[in-house]
């Protein structure tokens, strides 16, 4: 998709070019920091800030720093995600993941580091006026945090062999994953000045759809996609009895979901004209993605 491939250049190179530059206290933290960052990575994320910026009108690149700071929490969840104490797994985006690469502490660290600097990027945005970074600080810090992707974090970890209902399982999707998604959008929004409360409105119907759909997703991937491709060990879920959409519904029933989702996330974006194509791809792009 061209959309999503241009942000990912854009998004690769400031990514590279801010983690380079600047001197650490540890080159092996920021070795770590960078192996994490910058090996591979679809820029989901970013690309979703970029393309919900689009829709609201601006095309610059007043978003592309906040991006990277949403794609910076992302990288240290990854990291925290594969480490023994959680998912306990070995591969990620085709390479051994962090703790294996360095060490278990290193990656910790590599984490809490990588976290900490997401909220630098956003509060020293150019471009951006202060009361809007402030809210992106707070949209980001709520999103990431125990009302969002590390509760749903710990909501998956207690639920381990157990089965869920349906609605447990929506919860817990919808912070360990929906709730980075919906902050990646609104975060794109706030870099928009002026937006009317009904493109608002409109934006979070499309982030919570498309929030869902990416882990329905993204727990389909974990049966019918193969290691090589994922680029992560396919089976993990079931290797280690977690609760997923497919676990729940079934394969069928859990792409129907997902074409539900696709629906919903489409038709909220109905009031809006070629300026939300951007948005429109990246949610087919979702839900149809092979890794
Ligand atoms: C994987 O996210 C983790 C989940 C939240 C499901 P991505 O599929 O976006 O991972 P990368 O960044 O492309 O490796
Ligand atoms: C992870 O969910 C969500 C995060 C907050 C990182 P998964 O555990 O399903 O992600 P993968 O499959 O390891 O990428
Ligand atoms: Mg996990
Ligand atoms: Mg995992
Ligand atoms: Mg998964």
């Amino acid at each position: 998709m061209d959309f999503l491939e241009t942000c990912r250049a854009r998004v690769d190179a400031e990514l590279s070019r801010r983690i380079e530059s600047g001197s650490s206290a540890s080159e092996r933290l920021q070795e770590a920091m960078r192996y994490s960052v910058l090996g591979g990575g679809k820029r989901i994320r970013p690309a979703l800030s970029l393309a919900a910026a689009r829709a609201l009108g601006q095309s610059g690149d007043t978003a592309l720093i906040p991006a990277c700071a949403v794609e910076l929490i992302h990288a240290y969840s990854l990291v925290h995600d594969d480490l023994p104490a959680m998912d306990n797994d070995e591969l990620r985006r085709g390479r051994p993941t962090a703790h294996i690469a360095f060490d278990e502490a290193t990656a910790i660290l590599a984490g809490d580091a990588l976290q900490a600097l997401a909220f630098e990027w956003l509060a020293d945005a150019p471009g951006i006026d202060a009361s809007a970074r402030i809210s992106m600080i707070q949209e980001l810090a709520r999103a990431s945090g125990h009302r969002g992707m590390v509760g749903g974090q710990a909501i998956d970890l207690e639920s381990v062999g157990k089965s869920l209902t349906l609605a447990q399982l929506e919860t817990m999707h919808r912070h360990k994953t929906g709730a980075l998604i919906e902050a990646s959008i609104r975060i794109g929004a706030l870099s928009a000045p002026g937006v009317s409360e009904g493109s608002l409105n409109a934006l979070e119907g499309y982030a919570k759809a498309l929030g869902l759909a990416f882990q329905v997703q993204d727990d389909l991937l974990d049966i019918e996609g193969d290691t090589a491709t994922i680029g992560k060990p396919q089976g993990s879920d079931i290797a280690r009895a977690k609760p997923t959409y497919p676990a729940l519904l079934g394969l069928a029933g859990a792409r129907e979901h997902l074409s539900t989702l696709l629906s919903n996330a489409l038709g909220s974006l109905k009031d809006f004209g070629p300026e939300a194509d951007p948005l429109r791809a990246m949610a087919d792009y979702v839900v149809a993605r092979t890794h």
